[in-house]
């Protein structure tokens, strides 16, 4: 069982990224020395990926650093964090929209291809621009990697591509083909995430690249800015509001939450390590919870923390669309990156959620876009 840390923000993210960096060790030894382009990488899984790397670069020689390149349209505004970092030859920073050509200086030896909202209230808001970041974005990346070489390129799909499952398929293996609307509000980020991982599969098997897919399952904690309109966060912003925790819905829908720390381990390894042309689940495989029994853990956590003294309520969103499509349990099965590359999600959701509410205390900033 991990520590339970709350002193301050600054010491969860700092032990974060402690795990990350001896998590990740050998997947971060074998990026020493190359060029790694992260697009999206201003975004949630951004905030570690990116501060994970840097992190490392402190710790080995010059030679060894990964030259880190981040390349974002800040569509979600632009986060305090990244602005601060310190820029230089170990990182530069892009604003680029990645439907747009690709700029001069994109060559890279990895890339993450994280670029695409990726939170429901938003993408329904901007399906078009969703859909060109993870068919046409993603074509750009791959026409570029097949003709410049690559060492890797790992495309950031999600569970979304399995739709709402039966529960003869919970835990979910990624061989589960999915029971997906391909016309309903969510369907312009499913679809073009299962398009995508089309591409990447063919682009892999017909050029022979070293592409992967990650399909990750809720990952939640800092770095997920509060107005990211996701449900830990949303949970997190009443409780910071000292208003009632509201559940959008009867509260039923289950899912099982992946501390972002232990997602991003996964993520490096799948890019180093992972077999060309597969995809990988990256989650955490229990506790499924409820939204219920989640906003009540969230309150029990506020109200020992912060002396919060609200509670749990349903209501319904003023979005008409907010559940449609809106898949009622959603569950990993990890074995095969378990197995293939010894990924052990670590921390348990009570820690994690501990740790996410002490980071929002101090991170509240952030536009609402
Ligand atoms: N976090 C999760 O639990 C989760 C789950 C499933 C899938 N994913 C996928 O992982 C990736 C990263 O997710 P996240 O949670 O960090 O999302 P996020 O929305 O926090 O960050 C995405 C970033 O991509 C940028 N972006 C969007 N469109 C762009 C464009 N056209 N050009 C350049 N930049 C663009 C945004 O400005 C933002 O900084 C996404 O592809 C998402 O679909 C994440």
């Amino acid at each position: 069982m991990a520590r339970i840390v709350h002193e301050g923000a600054t010491s969860v993210v700092q032990d974060d990224l402690t795990r990350i960096v001896d998590g990740a060790s050998p997947a971060l030894a074998r990026l020493a020395g190359s060029r790694l382009l992260i697009t999206g990488g201003a975004g949630f899984l951004g905030y570690y990926l990116v501060q994970s790397v840097l992190r490392w670069n402190r710790s080995v020689p010059r030679s060894d650093r990964v030259r880190l390149r981040v390349l974002d349209n800040f569509a979600r505004g632009l986060p305090s964090w990244i602005a601060s970092l310190p820029s230089g030859d170990a990182l530069e920073l892009i604003r680029h929209d990645i439907t747009r050509p690709l700029p001069a200086g994109a060559d890279a030896d990895y890339i993450i291809h994280a670029a695409s909202i990726a939170s429901p209230t938003y993408y329904r808001r901007r399906p078009i621009e969703t859909i060109d970041a993870n068919v046409g974005g993603l074509r750009a990346l791959l026409d570029h990697a097949r003709a410049s070489g690559i060492e890797g390129l790992l495309f950031m799909s999600t569970s979304e591509v399995y739709g709402d499952p039966p529960p003869e398929h919970i835990p979910t293996p990624e061989t589960y083909r999915g029971n997906v609307s391909f016309t309903g509000p969510r369907a312009c980020y499913d679809e073009s995430k299962r398009f995508g991982e089309t591409l990447c599969v063919n682009f892999a098997s017909q050029y022979g690249l070293p592409i992967t897919i990650a399909r990750p399952f809720n990952n939640y904690g800092p770095g997920l800015k509060l107005t990211d309109r996701r449900v830990i966060a949303d949970f997190a912003r009443d409780v910071l509001a000292g208003r009632d925790v509201t559940i959008f819905s009867s509260g039923t829908p289950t899912r099982t939450f992946c501390y972002v720390s232990d997602a991003v381990v996964g993520y490096l390894d799948i890019l180093t390590r992972g077999r060309p042309g597969e995809a990988y689940n990256i989650g955490i495989d229990e506790p499924e919870i409820s939204m219920f029994d989640l906003a009540q853990k969230m309150v029990v956590h506020a109200a020992d923390l912060f002396g919060y003294d609200g509670r749990a309520v349903r209501s319904s969103s003023p979005d008409a669309d907010y559940l449609v499509d809106n898949p009622s349990r959603r569950r990993p099965d990890i074995t095969k990156a378990r197995v293939e590359l010894g990924y052990d999600p670590q921390i348990q959701l009570d820690d994690g959620l501990r740790r996410t509410l002490v980071w929002y205390r101090e991170h509240q900033d952030g536009a609402d876009a």
